[in-house]
């Protein structure tokens, strides 16, 4: 019998305000037909703006959801990994927030970044910790507030549209098992050339002061993005990943009942769709609905396919996806029966 990584328990959280496009075009020169158009976006979830909160509150309850469903209480988890590119403060990350949210006062929390990779990292991460014997019960997190941290003018539309809030969480747990079930796979990358294609920079330690009126002027503590390049990128990084992670598992594409592709641009999952001749049914979207949630993006799809009823017990699931850094990579997992 070996250790397999098994997810037990799902949920996800957005806050309740969302944001048009129509509600876009009162800020910056947009409109819906190119929001949708360029991105397949509609709408998304964004805090308030009286009231806003971090990635740990909703990070807390998307957790909780998933630990309901898990049957897990907050003292069966071993182990936190948190994902966020956007963390409730500078330091420290929203691991430790969470788990003191969660009454928690000893268990360990390891935060990780890697932006719309996050939860593929984190996974990979949770894995090795589990076949390891490192930890047994793992609550894994992606999380994001995207929306106070945004240039809404018209310099820069170009990011800021396509990014929304939301949170999701996913209970790991280790089974003993001879069969071929919870994760298969698991395949990273990392291209550090293409860091300032996809970066907000300050505040940014390796300048002094860290975070100045005139770096605010420049915009530079906005996000911003070589969209064109990232995309180019993307095309060629999604089909190369999936065919790594599809050879680790001994696994072919029809073997795969979904595949859940991290939800940047509608029109990427389409044209990795076409290159990978995969029927339109097994890629799942809901770019429409959230926009892009990042690190929460891609256990958010999962949540909600799961609750669809598109996969369930025995389902074969690959998730994959590109984003700064850049950092792509694949896992894929199999629910037992
Ligand atoms: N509304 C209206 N017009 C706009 C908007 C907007 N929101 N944004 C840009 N435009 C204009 C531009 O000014 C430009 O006008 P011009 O031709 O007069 O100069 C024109 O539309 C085309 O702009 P591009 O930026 O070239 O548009 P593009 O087709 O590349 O679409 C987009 C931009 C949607 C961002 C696309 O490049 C993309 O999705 N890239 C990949 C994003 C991605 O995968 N990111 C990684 C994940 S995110 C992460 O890791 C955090």
């Amino acid at each position: 019998m070996t250790k397999k990584t098994v997810i037990t328990g799902t949920g996800r959280y957005v806050p309740p305000r969302v944001v048009t496009n129509d509600d876009l075009s009162q800020w910056m020169e947009t409109s819906d037909e190119w929001i949708q158009q360029r991105t397949g976006i509609e709408k998304r979830h964004w805090v308030d703006e009286d009231a806003p909160v971090g990635p740990s509150d909703l990070g807390l309850e998307a957790s909780q959801i998933a630990l309901n469903r898990a049957g897990w209480s907050p003292a069966d988890i071993d182990l936190i990994i948190f994902a966020t590119l956007s963390p409730d403060i500078f330091f420290p990350g929203p691991g430790c927030l969470l788990q003191h949210k969660l009454g928690l006062s000893a268990t360990p929390a390891l935060d990780i970044r890697q932006q719309c990779t996050g939860f593929i990292y984190g996974l990979a991460t949770a894995d090795a910790y589990i076949r390891s014997g490192m930890a047994t019960k793992i609550l894994l997190v992606g999380a994001e507030v995207h929306s106070t941290g945004l240039d809404i003018s018209t310099e820069g539309r170009d990011v800021s549209v396509i990014f929304g809030d939301g949170a999701a969480a996913v209970c790991l747990e280790a089974v003993d098992s001879d069969q071929d079930v919870g994760v298969l796979a698991s395949v990273l990358h990392a291209k550090g050339s293409m860091a300032e294609s996809l970066k907000t920079e300050a505040p940014a330690s390796r300048e002094w002061p860290r975070l100045t009126a005139k770096m605010m002027e420049e915009r530079r503590h906005f996000p911003h993005m070589d969209g064109k390049a990232i995309f180019k990128e993307a095309l060629r990084r999604l089909p190369e990943v999936t065919k790594e992670a599809l050879d680790q598992a001994g696994l072919t594409t029809e073997d795969i009942d979904l595949y859940i592709p991290h939800q940047a641009n509608m029109r990427i999952n389409q044209f990795y769709q076409q290159m990978m001749k995969l029927p339109e049914e097994k890629v799942f979207h809901n770019i429409q609905r959230y926009g892009n949630t990042t690190a929460a993006t891609i256990p958010l799809a999962l949540d909600e396919a799961l609750e669809m009823g598109l996969i369930g017990k025995g389902s074969t699931v690959l998730f994959l996806g590109l984003g700064s850094g850049v950092t792509w990579g694949a896992n894929i997992h199999r629910f037992p029966e």
